[in-house]
């Protein structure tokens, strides 16, 4: 800190004169002038720590220099995770399996990074060439960061919304064991985050003082140290009360973050993010964007009016080849979008389909749609719905030709649409019509959601405990990820992941379901029986349970996780991407598991009165069509 440069009374220089002391004690960070420089030095000590890792350390088992490496990086991550999310998942700090990168047109990736290191540095074995190998892999990336971001204009203004990104990334991924799988260390390591955090923050605070700021930054302050106060009094994994961390400790950041933000008059980023920085109820409804993850998302004219007729289409069976099943059909609404089925009804009523119905609620927070991600964007999935001959049977063409036979859809689709041949009914109107609606299918008001929004009263004890034991010992939340559930992967929700949890074939747990999932659409082996991650919001509403309607209770589907899936109930499952030893949890804790599952039942939304459908005076015999389909 360079004195000559504060003006701040002196009472609010002494607790930083303090933190600034405290800092020297532990390996003083120089105060530079700008963020590029502590970027650069951080970027460089964890590439000095990182050669130290010798083959001795391997073998020794000595992690000295790896921990230190990991802090160093930890102190960047909002920086490096937000500007390269892609080598940081693929090469830094990915996840320890294979994968498949489906949004870099899809490449495959062997683990790599830190997690492998992590790996041979704490696992009986190891293999040491091996180890060196990737050390020097970690070390030529990192160099390569360094090399690309000093080339770059780091901008001021962002920053601070990459603090807001980094909390995100903290609830959802961090402190559910997405990284440090093997040690376990989540929580000392978010200590570092914090560290990176108030460098930011004192970094402002140094260079972009203004009167009007003093207390968003005495309040962040105070709420970065009493956070890593709070993390390092409770650093054991397993206990980790998250649900106290995120609403008592990152909500309010988020919010001083924010306030800050806005004092400072800093700009923010123009790039399309899935969600609203500047909505300080952080995990709330308001505070994602859905337009985000829309194909057709720079059309917005008359959205609302679109959706309105998006749900009329939902509900009619006019879309169906024998005009007796709508969407409506097999997504009910008061089954949370879902039949209760184990799978659905084919058209023609005389067979079962080969999947179960998932639930549309929050379907609009995906990358990929189907149990296998066949559909990259709604408007493709309900393409494929319509045409579908165990489903409805129809084609677009045949649609827009029995809208047009009606006034009152014309008229629907005039007020609705402003392009000329959207509004005399097209099929990019229809399909867009029914998008719009499903993208207000969103579920946000459960008791879970309630808790997060403030009121403590919400969630019982049992159901906080399960919520820590979801997103902690039982690896639940490295999959279905907070808050959504699902598994496409915050905070920019670029791609939904695909997991191999070995499926049986029905209950009895004897045999592997024949189903290959998302194999039949890339006939890649490590996709061989993977599935979409879904939501497991509404579940408590949405039996019977997994992509083939196997398992009737949550009961079923935790004795299957308990065992280890497939794998650990020994039907040869090779590529389980599930961890597949016992998950080690009491019976009293399954039931609290459940009972947090159950607190994410939201019923807002599921109450669909049946409305008149609209005339068509040219095929009268239509105009007995029923409300919501037949079958
Ligand atoms: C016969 C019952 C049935 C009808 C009718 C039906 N669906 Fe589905 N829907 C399903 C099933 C089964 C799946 C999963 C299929 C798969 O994964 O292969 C599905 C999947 C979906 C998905 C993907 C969900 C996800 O999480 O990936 C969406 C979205 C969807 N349907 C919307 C619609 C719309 C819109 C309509 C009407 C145009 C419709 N469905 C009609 C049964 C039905
Ligand atoms: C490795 C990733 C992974 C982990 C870990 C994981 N899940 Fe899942 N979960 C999935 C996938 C993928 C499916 C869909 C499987 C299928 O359809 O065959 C699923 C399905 C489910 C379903 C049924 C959803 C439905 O709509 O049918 C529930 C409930 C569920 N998981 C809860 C949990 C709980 C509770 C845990 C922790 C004990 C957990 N999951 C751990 C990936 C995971």
């Amino acid at each position: 800190m360079t004195p000559g440069r504060i003006y701040w009374p002196l009472f609010l220089l002494i607790p930083l004169f303090l933190l600034s002391w405290k800092n020297e004690q532990e390996g003083r960070i120089a105060d530079y002038d700008n963020l590029s420089d502590y970027i650069e030095s951080e970027l460089d000590s964890t590439i000095m720590h990182l050669k130290d890792l010798s083959e001795k350390s391997a073998m020794d088992k000595n992690s000295d220099s790896y921990h230190k490496a990991r802090r160093n990086y930890k102190h960047i991550e909002w920086f490096v995770e937000s500007v390269s999310p892609k080598d940081a998942k693929y090469f830094i700090n990915g996840p320890l399996i294979t994968k498949y990168s489906e949004y870099a047109q899809g490449f495959m990736v062997e683990p790599h990074g830190f997690q492998v290191l992590e790996e041979q540095l704490f696992s009986d074995s190891s293999d040491v060439d091996y180890f060196i190998q990737e050390r020097d892999l970690l070390i030529t990336k990192l160099e390569h960061l360094k090399n690309t971001y000093s080339q770059i204009t780091l901008d001021d203004n962002l920053f601070l919304e990459m603090c807001q990104l980094e909390l995100f990334r903290i609830s959802a991924l961090n402190l559910n064991g997405y990284d440090a799988t093997i040690e376990k260390t989540n929580i000392s390591e978010t200590v570092w985050c914090f560290e990176g955090l108030e460098y930011v923050l004192n970094y402002y605070f140094r260079t972009r003082s203004s009167a009007s700021s003093l207390e968003s930054y005495r309040s962040s302050q105070l709420c970065i140290r009493k956070s890593k106060l709070y993390l390092q009094a409770h650093p054991d994994y397993d206990s980790f009360d998250r649900l106290t961390f995120i609403t008592e400790f990152i909500q309010p950041l988020n919010k001083d973050l924010h306030e800050l933000h806005q004092e400072l008059h800093l700009t923010g980023t123009s790039a399309k993010i899935p969600f609203d920085l500047n909505n300080p109820k952080m995990f709330s409804e308001g505070s994602y964007d859905p337009q985000y993850f829309s194909m057709y998302y720079s059309d917005t004219s008359g959205i609302a009016l679109q959706a309105e007729l998006g749900k009329i289409l939902f509900y009619d069976p006019i879309l169906s080849e024998n005009n007796r099943r709508a969407c409506s059909s097999c997504h009910k609404p008061d089954r949370a979008f879902t039949d209760g089925l184990k799978r659905a009804i084919t058209f023609d009523e005389a067979g079962i389909t080969d999947r179960n119905t998932p639930s549309l609620i929050d379907v609009v927070f995906s990358k990929a749609f189907f149990h296998d991600g066949r559909a990259f964007q709604l408007e493709q999935q309900a393409s494929e719905v319509l045409r579908n001959h165990l489903e409805m049977n129809s084609s677009l063409e045949d649609i827009v030709n029995k809208l047009r036979a009606s006034e009152e859809y014309k008229a629907l689709f005039r007020r609705s649409f402003k392009r000329e041949r959207d509004a005399m009914i097209s099929s990019y109107a229809v399909l867009k019509a029914i998008v719009e609606y499903e993208k207000t299918l969103i579920s946000f008001q459960s008791r879970f959601d309630a808790y997060l929004g403030g009121n403590k009263k919400a969630l019982n004890k049992d159901e906080i405990s399960g919520y820590n034991l979801f997103a902690g010992k039982a690896l639940c939340g490295s999959c279905h990820f907070f808050p959504v559930f699902n598994g496409t992967v915050p905070p920019f929700y670029f791609e939904s992941e695909f997991e191999v949890l070995g499926t049986p074939l029905n209950d009895k747990n004897t045999s592997p379901d024949t189903d290959r999932g998302r194999w039949d659409v890339t006939h890649l082996p490590i996709h061989d029986r993977s599935f979409k991650t879904p939501t497991v919001r509404n579940i408590e509403l949405t039996a019977p349970y997994m992509h083939n309607g196997i398992y009737k209770n949550l009961e079923d589907v935790m004795n299957f996780y308990q065992k280890g899936g497939g794998a650990g109930l020994g039907l040869g499952i090779e590529n389980q991407t599930l961890p597949f030893d016992s998950l080690q949890i009491s019976k009293k804790e399954e039931r609290q598991i459940i009972s947090f599952l159950k607190s994410l039942t939201d019923t807002s939304g599921l109450q669909v009165q049946p409305f008149p459908l609209p005339n068509v005076d040219t095929h009268p015999e239509w105009n007995n069509r029923i409300w919501g389909g037949e079958y």
